[in-house]
């Protein structure tokens, strides 16, 4: 155990099952303002055996068992006691982390199949912002689920089906493969989309020709899904391009598009069939998932299969569930998709909870997220009021990183200086994305992403740099101080050494709300005590033993950031 909280929580677990008759109380021990760690557990045992909370609380401190971790045990208020930890324990338990590889990040208590559902862009469609934002937090949850041991499979359901992709193929034929394949892989792919659309308002014969092509690729029909194929093809080498560029996790064998639930949806029907659940509304057939209402009050229909007897986006998100529970065994689901797809979810959700496809412990969660603004404040467009090509995008956050690492460290020779902007620009792209509570919407604004003061990724890789520029500086291999003994006699260092064991918890309540800012703000406040630190405890400059032991605080600093940061999905060089 690494966490003082948590070490301190364990070590008073028997007294309080003692205290409580020999039955587990938990000493509930909380982070403090006034301390470095308040227990507050005396209040509620207190209650429950009916003893007075001041009186348990001072049997806590006066069992001795407190006397190694704390230098000051205070009872104040109704029965809280306040602790300041000794030097010595905090300096042992950093011990413990140094000597860690995985910095005392320890495995969840319950290992779980943990689905990611993230990006999910549309075939033969631009990419918006609004999976730029998917495909970043989703990236994040995926890392961050990693760490603590959990297997995670990623699926990244493009749209690749349904009747667009009619007039998309026949679009594909007049144009001829090359020059579909020029404009598509390109990115150009809302050029594509917006011809064949006007295309399909213009003339009866190309619509004639979109219908029966649609009606082919749903027959299975060889050469229409040899052309379908070519369109998706094409699709992923732009949407593989943004991945690369954007430096995340998602590879081709992480496509699981609405295509492949095509052939799963018949048999799910029927098992809603067989499960009574079916209702005709209208001439389609529908479920009323429990606890949705229209604005008039009426029970909210799930379309599951339309009038003219095709199947709905809903029915396979329902198979694509069945698929994720049954085939794959997940545990968890998580769903990385804009706001707006809010109900949609909640409607599938509740309806595959009451065939009883999605039962307790499992879990679907939506993990939601708002939209990104213009500087006007409306959802973010080009100059052209086009919506913005995220390879455009990723293209000028490295130009402008370039441009400012130039000014601020004109040393870095042309080629590292543009691997170090990738890393900066990009860097600096997802964490303004993932610092905001994901719920909100932000504006988005280059400035602020790129500064190199505040809350932002440069800011925090910067600090990363300089540590690693003190070893430079000095000539010392950060490996070669990393077993030496900290020592924590300065406010800073003992503020520093508190930050750093927290971070499992930092991580724990990033995972609890799937919510990475949680995590952003840890690793700003980390790197925000390394700074107090750095300007009040000279390290090169000072005898020893302080100087190795301040190497080493600073060598364990930097590998907390760069461990954190890359849970980020963020990249931290060692020089910038
Ligand atoms: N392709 C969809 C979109 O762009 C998102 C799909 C999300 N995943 C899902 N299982 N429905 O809006």
């Amino acid at each position: 155990m690494s966490d003082p909280l948590a070490s301190l929580s364990t070590l008073l677990a028997p007294l309080f099952a003692d205290l409580n008759g020999g039955s587990p109380a938990d000493p509930t021990v909380r982070p403090s303002d006034r301390a470095d760690a308040q227990i507050n557990g005396a209040l509620a045992l207190a209650k429950q055996v009916g003893a007075n909370p001041r009186d348990l609380a001072q049997q806590v401190v006066d069992s001795g068992l407190l006397t190694d971790v704390a230098t000051d045990l205070e009872v104040a208020g109704p029965g809280f006691i306040n602790v300041t930890f000794s030097s010595s324990f905090l300096e042992a338990e950093l011990a413990v982390v140094a000597a860690d590889e995985r910095l005392g990040v320890a495995p969840a208590a319950e290992l779980k199949t943990v689905v990611v559902d993230y990006s999910a862009p549309n075939v033969a469609k631009e990419m918006h912002v609004g999976h730029l934002r998917s495909t970043v937090i989703g990236d994040s949850l995926v890392r961050l689920h990693e760490s603590v041991g959990h297997t995670v499979i990623r699926e990244n359901h493009i749209g690749d089906w349904g009747r667009p992709f009619g007039m998309l193929i026949e679009h594909l034929l007049d144009l001829g493969e090359d020059v579909a394949s020029d404009g598509l892989s390109q990115g150009d792919l809302d050029g594509f989309y917006k011809q064949a659309n006007a295309k399909f308002n213009d003339s009866e014969e190309f619509q004639e020709r979109a219908r029966e092509r649609v009606v082919l690729l749903q027959g299975g029909d060889e050469p229409t899904l040899v052309l379908w194929r070519r369109l998706v093809e094409m699709s992923n080498a732009y949407f593989n391009r943004v991945y690369t560029k954007l430096d995340v996790l998602l590879t081709d064998d992480d496509l699981a598009g609405e295509s492949r639930y095509q052939p799963l949806m018949e048999g799910v029907y029927e098992r809603l069939e067989a499960s009574g659940l079916l209702h005709e509304d209208d001439g389609a057939m529908v479920v009323y998932p429990a606890g949705f209402k229209n604005r008039d009050g009426d029970p909210l229909p799930m379309i599951a299969k339309s009038q003219t007897g095709a199947f709905m986006y809903a029915t396979s998100d329902l198979a694509c569930v069945v698929d994720r529970v049954e085939r794959l065994g997940a545990d968890l689901m998580l769903y990385v998709i804009g706001s707006p797809q809010a109900q949609h979810l909640q409607m599938v959700f509740e309806v595959c909870a009451m065939a009883g496809w999605l039962q307790e412990p499992t879990e679907a969660v939506h993990v939601g997220f708002g939209n990104v603004l213009g500087e006007d404040r409306k959802m973010m467009r080009s100059r052209a009021g086009d919506s913005v090509k995220l390879a455009d995008l990723l293209d000028e956050a490295v130009e402008r990183a370039e441009a400012a690492i130039a000014e601020k460290n004109p040393d870095i020779g042309p080629d590292d200086r543009l691997v170090i902007a990738n890393m900066v620009g990009i860097g600096a792209l997802k964490y303004f994305d993932l610092s905001t509570e994901r719920i909100k919407d932000y504006v988005f604004d280059w400035d602020r992403m790129l500064a190199f003061e505040g809350n932002t990724g440069p800011y925090l890789q910067y600090a990363h740099a300089r540590i690693c520029s003190i070893f430079r500086r000095a000539d010392i291999g950060r490996a070669s101080v990393r077993a030496a003994h900290i020592a924590l006699d300065q406010p800073q260092e003992r503020a520093l050494a508190m930050r750093l064991l927290a971070y499992p918890s930092a991580i724990d309540n990033t995972l609890d709300s799937y919510s990475p800012h949680k995590l952003c703000t840890y690793v700003y406040e980390l790197a925000t005590d390394f700074s107090s630190f750095y300007q009040e405890c000279p390290i090169l400059k000072s005898d020893e033993p302080v100087r190795t032991s301040r190497l080493a605080l600073a060598d364990l600093t930097a590998r907390v950031l760069e461990h954190s940061l890359g849970l980020l999905g963020i990249t931290a060089p060692e020089q910038m």
